[in-house]
Formats: C-alpha cells, sequence, structure tokens
C-alpha cells in the first residue's frame, strides 16, 4: 500500500507533555462506549498521544487514498478492517519520536488477538512497555443510545453527542469551529454488526491482558468524568 498517509491533529498538548513520564495504555471497549472520549481527557489532562485506528482509517477515507477506500468497503458493513493492513498502518503511527517521547492511548487497536500478538511485538521493536490495558465495560443498550445522539468535529475529532454533551454552536465544533458530521457506521444495522463483531473478536482481549497482569476494567456506564476518574485511580499522576 504506497497511497500517502492522511494527517490527524494530535499531540499538541506540549506543555504537559513535556513535564511528565510518557503514559502507555490502550483502551477496549464497544462500540460508542466512550473510548475516543476518554482518549480526549487523557491527551488533554495528562498529554499522551491518542492514536485511534477507526479515525486514522476516516482520515484515509477523507484524504481519499488507496487505504481510504480499502478501509472503507470494510468500516461501511461494520466489520474490521484486515489486520495485516491495520497492523502496519499502526506500526507507522506508532513508530515516531513524538509517540516514544510523549506515550500514547491506544484507542480501537488492538482489536482481536492476533492484533494484540503484533501490537506486543512492536513495543519490543521499540522498547517500551504497557502500563496497562483498561477496558470500559457497559451493556449493549447504553451503547445504543450513545451512538444515536453522537456528532464528531470533521477537523480536529473531538466529540459530541445531542444530549449529552452537545456543541456550544450547533453544528459547530467549541475546539476549531469546524463543522460536525454524524459517522456513515452509525446506521442501526451497522451497529448491530459492530457490537456482534466486538463480542466475538474484541472481548477476549480482556483475557489476554487479564493474564498479563495488566488489566483494569472500568464502569464505562458513569459519566465521562467518573469513568475518568476511575481510569486514572490509582495511576502515579505526578509522573515529572
Ligand atoms: P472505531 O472508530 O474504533 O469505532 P468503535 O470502536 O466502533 O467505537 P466508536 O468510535 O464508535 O465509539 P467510542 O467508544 O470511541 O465512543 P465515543 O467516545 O465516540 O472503528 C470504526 C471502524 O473502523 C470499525 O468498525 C472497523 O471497521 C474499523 N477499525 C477500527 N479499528 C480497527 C482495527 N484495529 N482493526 C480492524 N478494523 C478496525 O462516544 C460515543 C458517544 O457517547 C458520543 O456522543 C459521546 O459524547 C457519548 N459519551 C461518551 N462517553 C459517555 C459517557 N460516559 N456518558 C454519556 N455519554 C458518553
Ligand atoms: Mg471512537
Amino acid at each position: 500500500m504506497s497511497a500517502p498517509q492522511a494527517t490527524i491533529e494530535v499531540g499538541q498538548n506540549e506543555e504537559l507533555n513535556s513535564n511528565t513520564r510518557p503514559l502507555r495504555m490502550i483502551l477496549i471497549g464497544p462500540p460508542g462506549v466512550g473510548k475516543g472520549t476518554q482518549a480526549s481527557l487523557l491527551e488533554q489532562r495528562l498529554g499522551a498521544i491518542p492514536l485511534s485506528s477507526g479515525m486514522i482509517f476516516r482520515a484515509e477515507i477523507e484524504a481519499d487514498t488507496d487505504l481510504g477506500h480499502l478501509a472503507q468497503s470494510y468500516i461501511k458493513r461494520g466489520e474490521l478492517v484486515p489486520s495485516g493492513i491495520t497492523i502496519e498502518m499502526m506500526r507507522k503511527r506508532m513508530s515516531t519520536d513524538n509517540v516514544r517521547k510523549h506515550g500514547f492511548i491506544l484507542d480501537g487497536f488492538p482489536r482481536n488477538i492476533r492484533q494484540a500478538e503484533a501490537l506486543d511485538e512492536i513495543l519490543v521493536e521499540m522498547e517500551i512497555d504497557l502500563d496497562f490495558a483498561v477496558s470500559l465495560d457497559v451493556n449493549d443498550e447504553i451503547v445504543v443510545q450513545r451512538l444515536s445522539g453522537r456528532m464528531g468535529c470533521t477537523k480536529c475529532g473531538e466529540i459530541y453527542h445531542s444530549q449529552t454533551k452537545p456543541p456550544k454552536r450547533e453544528g459547530l465544533c467549541d475546539k476549531c469551529n469546524s463543522p460536525l458530521m454524524t459517522r456513515s457506521d452509525d446506521h442501526p444495522d451497522t451497529i448491530r454488526e459492530r457490537l456482534r463483531v466486538f463480542h466475538e473478536q474484541t472481548a477476549p482481549l480482556c483475557d489476554y491482558y487479564e493474564k498479563k497482569g495488566l488489566l483494569k476494567r472500568v464502569d464505562g456506564s458513569k459519566s465521562p468524568e467518573e469513568v475518568y476518574d476511575q481510569i486514572v485511580a490509582g495511576l502515579d499522576l505526578d509522573r515529572s
């Protein structure tokens, strides 16, 4: 796949970043549980770089690249993009000085055991360790409610909800003033398929990280602030 790489604005919190030990974590959870919402809070407050495989695919689609065309055919059906392609894409995004220096919050990757094993190899190559993997636990009903009102910024990726987190100005991002959009895979049939794929392929990752002693379970049904507090509970926040 030789297409140029789409760009996403990440790692802008330079002041915080420069004073902290890099945080290296994974967010695991079903579609709509709030992985992107938490990744954004963790970036703003702890300075690690959020790397969302879904968001990278959407940027590739937007940029009309070969990878974007291929990814689109899977995403619109709610299926996983083939792991070989996904792993190479994430290896490139992770193997940067910026990620090494500031740490990362992986959102949506790994998504099956093959990807988890590949991530282990990437971390060995980078000579770094994972701090922990957070499982955001919630039932399917809540997920469907959350996805039905979601809107995202077309430029910076900030996430909103018509009821629980409306933007200050309708249809525009509070952070960068760009238009908000609903996602094409938030159609009810596609949501059902995404949930099925999650239970079949992604949920087993909890056992994988439990066995490594890295799993932290969090109640994802609470408010975003309460979920954030559970994620950082016990973390050594004085990371300088
Ligand atoms: P991806 O983009 O990763 O989507 P997803 O996993 O389905 O998760 P979402 O982004 O839909 O939800 P989220 O958990 O981030 O929730 P959010 O914070 O937005 O992947 C999309 C597709 O790309 C996949 O289906 C697949 O095809 C492909 N793909 C991606 N990664 C891949 C991989 N590794 N391998 C192969 N294929 C891959 O929150 C949702 C809403 O709820 C928002 O409106 C938000 O405001 C609200 N909200 C959030 N938290 C709370 C809360 N605590 N209380 C109330 N409301 C909340
Ligand atoms: Mg997301």
